[in-house]
């Protein structure tokens, strides 16, 4: 007998096959093209915004493959709190352009890594320089990121490449003085006599537009791009295309049964395809059935449940509370004066916490003041603590 394909579904890394995306794709495409064609700039700063989970870090890394083949240096850097954003990215420009032998000259090297340890500086001082506009030592982590990825972008054009890359994946999560700071870089920079060829990519959860239009004001003029849930047919690809390329099909009512649970999500599209995958250890030709579906939903189910605890774990006291009353009050979409209800507060005094959880991505805003939870499944989660 033939071994079985390893499994190809790949709940939380990036998927073997990008399913639809095509709209974004095609963003994304558009300001590449401008680089390489033109050699300049392609604002304004293209934002996706997505709760955890619908695919901001795929449709990212599957414009990086994309990039490299076009002849373009990447630099990625995922954001995290309490973690300096601009010395990293320099560091990361500054590795790339080494790799890619375009550092030319080493007064030019010496010159870029005088720009990293300028960008070095603690956050708090960048935010008290933002703060102190008319002195000239004002502009310095602003002046020097803007030569940077100038030098930078140009320098890798000078060696025959198409431009320079920067993906920030994670973007809620920089430092807001850090953010400021780059920003103004990028409006710098898109306003320079001198062509840049660079393109700057970026994603983070909901808050992100938020969190850019409070660091500049002039951030809002940024492109905004919400990721969706897939759409049915895209959601159905995604299944079929990655057991396809294995040899492996789908019976009919299988993949009802997974696009039926999933609901267009990305994450669960691939923990399902990946447990059904398990329990029916296909050979090339095998068709995956309804009842490879229902033999693998109970450790998908343990997969969401650990993660569903992890978020609850990562929950202070009174976000916890907050959970709870949330939960409480059903499912679907809540109102503010629902949670506050159940909570015994006024709907004034539950904003903090209701921000904080936005922020962790546990709950995402759906506009006029409800919100619901990110993952399916939460809210029963947290009923069931209750019951234990
Ligand atoms: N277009 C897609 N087609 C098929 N699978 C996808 C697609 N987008 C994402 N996925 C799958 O969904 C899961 C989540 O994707 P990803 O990590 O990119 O999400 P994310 O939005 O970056 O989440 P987080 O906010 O937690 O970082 C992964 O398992 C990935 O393989
Ligand atoms: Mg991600």
């Amino acid at each position: 007998m033939a071994p079985s394909p390893a499994n190809p579904f790949t709940p939380g890394q990036s998927p073997r096959f990008l399913a639809g995306r095509t709209a974004e794709r095609r963003r994304i495409q558009d300001r590449l093209a401008r680089v390489s064609t033109y050699g300049e700039l392609a604002g304004p700063l293209l934002v996706f915004h997505a709760p955890r989970g619908l695919g901001k870090t795929s449709l990212l890394r599957a414009a990086e493959a994309e990039a490299a083949s076009l002849g373009f240096v990447s630099v990625w850097v995922a954001c995290a709190r309490d973690q300096r954003l601009l010395p990293e990215l320099a560091e990361r420009v500054r590795g790339a352009l080494a790799r890619h032998d375009a550092l030319g000259d080493p007064g030019r090297a010496t010159r870029l890594e005088g720009l990293t340890i300028e960008l070095g500086v603690p956050g708090a001082k960048v935010q008290a320089e933002l703060g102190r506009r008319e002195t000239a030592a004002v502009s310095t982590p602003i002046l020097a990121l803007e030569e940077l990825l100038g030098e930078a972008a140009r320098l890798v054009r000078a060696h025959g490449g198409a431009g320079l890359l920067v993906f920030l994946d994670e973007l809620h999560a920089a430092d807001p003085g850090e953010l400021a700071v780059l920003l103004n870089a990028w409006q710098n920079l898109d306003g320079a006599p001198d062509a840049v060829p660079l393109s700057i990519i970026t994603a983070g959860l909901p808050v992100t537009p938020e969190a850019i239009t409070r660091a500049a004001t002039f951030g809002e003029r940024s492109s905004f791009i919400p990721l969706d849930l897939l759409a049915p047919t895209d959601a159905r690809a995604a299944l079929v295309r990655t057991a396809e390329a294995e040899g492996v099909s789908w019976a009919e009512d299988a993949l009802t049964l997974v696009t039926d649970e999933a609901r267009g999500h990305p994450y669960l599209l691939q923990l399902l395809g990946n447990t059904t995958w398990d329990a029916a250890s296909p050979a090339a030709g095998a068709v995956l059935t309804a009842d490879d579906v229902r033999r693998g939903v109970p450790h998908a189910r343990t997969q969401l449940n650990a993660m569903h605890r992890a978020r609850w774990g990562a929950a202070t006291p009174t976000e916890q509370a907050f959970l709870v009353a949330m939960a409480s009050a059903g499912e679907g979409n809540v109102t503010r004066a629902q949670i506050a209800a159940a909570m015994g507060r006024d709907s004034r005094a539950i904003s903090d916490p209701r921000e904080r959880l936005i922020e962790k991505g546990v709950i995402e805003p759906v506009g006029h003041g409800l919100v619901r939870f990110t993952l399916p499944g939460f809210g029963a989660f947290v009923r069931s603590l209750d019951e234990a």
